[in-house]
């Protein structure tokens, strides 16, 4: 018998009512495991969503602290860690490819260790299918227990056996965790874990568990901290931001964490993703009164049709909808706008999707991710008949995506001539003398330049627009990077 502690959706499901509470010493790194990654490499595959992203950062972290060093391909890595996303069949299926083709590499290098973390460890049936057909996986662990894997990599390195931990009860909101980030100029910050939302579709509140809110204090000290470390942009992350500071009793958390956050002085700051329901006239003030808080808003609808929102459990109407977003447009003239929609929910008519059609034509979103609906096993959805055909639902989201591609092209075209301030990522890998950046309103800018570096702020004028990205020449930088406030 083996002493596996698997994941339980049901379990995953309750929402206890005890305060959770904030771990500041769970993380710790035993003298014996700061040499245990020496001479190794490692390597970390994320898919996903920005959560993600941010938990590899963390885990790089964690690895680096264990005396790992990256490895720049998974062929010379001696650990590769996949972080998993089960937002829909495709995104698992990509993983199974990945877990198969390690296979290879596992054969001529026996030592090498192969884990498998993220949303699909948190799903019964996938970590199921990884213990019976992926053998050659040795740890797995999940949304709930990051800080535990060095604990675990020293356990599967000492014993030689599979480790297999998953919590399906969300802990304690873990602060101090060690992390490596990806960008010097750049940088995520969580804000709030998990999702009490429940939306009929979605798995992320079973795998990611019940909102908790970290202190606003520790996300302050936080930024502060990468004030000083020059960061430029930041990106406030939860999957449901707006609902910061609810599970703290704060009713309007958001707006004032946004508030905070603009006073630390980065030039940018962004959040990700709102929802809808929870989208208050304080948030909407707040973000227009601060030039730092950019012009750019995500703002999942996913259908326009109300009988489709209430199957979703969206918990608001086409109209409550199209109010928020007329009154942001309104208040924040110069934002752009972007949009998650599902098209071919169960039992989706002409007439549900005409709606989404027309929401649209009325939002004209600069740029939209749109996808088919996806069953996920354990949801309400997946539970229901479905009688629309795959063919219907693959035709609708090409009129969608028509349509999508028609207004980012109108969107962008406004651009033509205009001079913006881009942040600068670095150089196309192909054409060095060719960057890329975004613009406040979250628009992909690649130009032409002399004598620039990532993280310097650049005025560009566009020459050219396309529907997913603006080509533009440098006509100046505004400041370069590093950039330091006193001078
Ligand atoms: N099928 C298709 N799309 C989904 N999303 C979430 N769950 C599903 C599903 N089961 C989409 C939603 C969400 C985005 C992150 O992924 O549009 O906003
Ligand atoms: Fe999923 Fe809805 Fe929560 Fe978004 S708000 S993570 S779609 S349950």
């Amino acid at each position: 018998m083996n002493d596996y502690r698997l994941p339980n959706l049901k379990e995953a499901a309750r929402r206890q009512r005890d305060p959770e509470h904030i771990a500041r010493d769970l993380f710790t790194m035993p003298e014996e495991y700061r040499t245990l990654g020496e001479g190794k490499r490692y390597y970390i595959l994320t898919h996903g969503c920005q959560a993600n992203e941010r938990d590899s950062e963390t885990m790089a972290g964690m690895l680096e602290g264990m005396g790992y060093q990256k490895a720049s391909s998974y062929a010379e890595s001696d650990l590769i860690l996949v972080n998993t996303c089960a937002v829909r069949q495709n995104a698992e299926e990509k993983v199974y490819g990945e877990l198969g083709a390690f296979l290879e590499y596992k054969r001529k290098k026996p030592e090498m260790l192969i884990g498998m973390c993220g949303c699909m460890a948190q799903e019964e049936r996938s970590v199921q299918d990884v213990l019976k057909k992926y053998p050659q996986v040795d740890l797995i662990f999940g949304t709930h227990n990051l800080h535990r894997l060095p604990a675990l990599l020293a356990e599967t390195m000492k014993t030689g056996k599979k480790v297999v931990e998953i919590y399906s009860r969300e802990g304690e909101v873990v602060e101090d965790l060690p992390s490596h980030r990806n960008s010097r100029h750049k940088a995520w910050v969580n804000i709030m874990y998990g999702c009490d939302k429940f939306c009929t579709y979605c798995i992320v509140p079973y795998t990611r568990g019940k909102e908790r809110s970290r202190r606003i204090g520790d996300i302050l000290a936080e930024l502060k901290e990468l004030k000083a470390q020059n960061y430029r942009e930041i990106c406030l992350l939860g999957q449901n931001v707006n609902a910061y500071g609810l599970d703290l009793g704060h009713a309007h958390g958001f707006a004032q964490l946004l508030q905070a956050a603009s006073e630390v002085g980065f030039e940018r700051i962004r959040f990700m993703t709102p929802h809808p329901h929870n989208f208050d006239q304080e948030c909407i003030d707040v973000l227009a009164a601060h030039e730092n808080l950019m012009p750019y808003i995500h703002l999942p609808v996913q259908s326009g049709s109300d009988r489709i929102l209430k199957k979703m459990n969206r918990s608001y109407s086409r109209e409550e909808y199209l109010d928020l977003f007329d009154r942001i447009r309104e208040k924040i003239p110069q934002a752009s706008f972007s949009t998650d929609i599902i098209v071919g929910f169960p039992n989706e008519t002409d007439e549900d999707f005409a709606d989404t059609l027309s929401l649209y034509d009325h939002c004209q979103f600069d740029s939209a991710f749109t996808f088919i609906y996806s069953p996920r096993g354990g949801t309400p959805a997946a539970r229901m008949e479905d009688l629309t055909p795959r063919e219907v639902k693959e035709e609708r989201l090409q009129i969608l995506n028509e349509k999508v591609g028609y207004y980012a092209h109108e969107r962008n075209a406004a651009f033509l001539n205009r001079e913006v301030i881009v942040l600068c990522d670095g150089s196309s890998k192909k054409k060095k003398e060719i960057f890329a950046g975004y613009t406040p309103e979250n628009k992909l800018v690649n130009f032409k330049g002399e004598n620039i570096h990532a993280g310097d702020l650049v005025k560009v004028r566009i020459t050219e627009t396309h529907s997913y990205s603006l080509n533009g020449e440098a006509v100046e930088i505004i400041s370069p990077f590093p950039y330091n406030i006193s001078e």
